[in-house]
């Protein structure tokens, strides 16, 4: 199996597809290189996620203060019968897969003989998560089609040709890691990707206590923080640095006026970096910040605002009885 060809089977009913070489490289390095020169140093979120930082992400989803996956797939254990009522002939195109596992709670509530006559597409941006998970799944799901798509779902969003109606599921809260405006335009996007009657089911982590919402991003076994250090690792393959990730520390903080938790790495000594793609050595201070990563939290009138502003129609809202989390079905009229 040559996994680098950019479609290939792992097995007779599990396609994928790997859009990933086409990412413009040049345009990577030039995007991490300019956020390493700006005043206030950062680094895009989406290079947390090489085999290493896609496995801590997975650990993290494990971890009691990471409450957002546990509160998600028990709202969506509650309420996916009443998603999944009448569900088939469809393809389920699901936008950040990880390990499947939401998903699968949706297949449960789907019977056998509707399931046969689903097409169900992963996109992540790790290619070994799309083939770990799709394997997994169809040992579980054996009657249901896979067509996986290794892609940065932002900008690389291709489907193949549109056979049926489709559900698109972004869960996670992964829509927080965006900025306001590129969530609005995220789902603008989208949208214009459906057609008529094609459904959106959204997972939001919602405005709560900052105590319980900085711990999540504070964990005691520090798998957070090791994955906020990965960063530097994937950083350093990308642009050929020297970062060495020990010397920066983890902090995490909710900043109430953006309701966004926010991640930065924090220089422990005067440091100095270099990369054959940078004119000079980049000098960063004792106590300088490199930010990393935001994670944004909704109250429902946010939600209400970005799912109208972007021209979905609202279908359904679910809750879990501590309002800490919420799904939404969304539909394009
Ligand atoms: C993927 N995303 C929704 C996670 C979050 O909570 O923002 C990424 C993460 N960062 C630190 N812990 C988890």
């Amino acid at each position: 199996m040559n996994i680098d060809k950019k479609t290939y089977r792992l097995k007779p009913q599990v396609k994928i597809e790997n859009l990933l070489p086409e990412i413009d490289q040049k345009k990577d390095c030039q995007r991490i290189i300019d956020g390493l020169l700006k005043n206030k140093k950062s680094i895009p979120s989406v290079y947390f996620y090489d085999e290493t930082g896609s496995q801590l992400f997975e650990e993290i989803t494990r971890l009691p203060e990471y409450y957002l996956n546990r509160t998600e797939k028990l709202l969506l254990a509650e309420v996916s019968t009443q998603i999944a009522d009448g569900i088939k002939d469809i393809d389920i195109v699901e936008i950040g897969s990880g390990d499947c596992s939401k998903i699968s709670i949706l297949f449960d509530s789907i019977p056998a003989i509707n399931r046969k006559t689903i097409r169900y597409l992963p996109i992540d941006i790790s290619q070994s998560a799309i083939q770990k998970s799709a394997n997994n799944l169809i040992d579980c799901f054996p009657e249901i089609e896979v067509h996986g798509i290794a892609a940065n779902f932002l900008d690389q969003i291709r489907l193949p040709y549109q056979r049926k109606k489709r559900l698109f599921c972004f869960f996670g809260s992964t829509i927080g890691n965006l900025s306001r405006k590129k969530s609005l335009n995220f789902l603008i996007n989208l949208k214009e990707n459906m057609e008529p009657g094609d459904r959106l089911l959204l997972g939001l982590d919602l405005i709560k206590n900052p105590k319980i919402i900085e711990a999540a991003y504070n964990d005691s076994q520090k798998v957070t923080e090791k994955f906020n250090q990965n960063i530097l690792n994937v950083v350093n393959q990308k642009i050929k640095s020297d970062f060495y990730p020990k010397d920066f520390n983890h902090l995490a903080y909710y900043n109430q006026d953006y309701c966004r938790i926010e991640m930065h790495l924090k220089a422990k000594k005067d440091l100095m970096v270099s990369s054959p793609y940078l004119e000079n050595n980049i000098w960063i201070k004792k106590n300088e910040t490199i930010h990393t990563e935001n994670s944004h939290k909704f109250s429902p009138g946010q939600i209400n605002y970005l799912t109208k502003k972007s021209g979905f129609e609202i279908k359904r809202k679910f809750f879990d009885p501590k309002q800490w989390y919420s799904i939404v079905e969304l539909t394009k009229r």
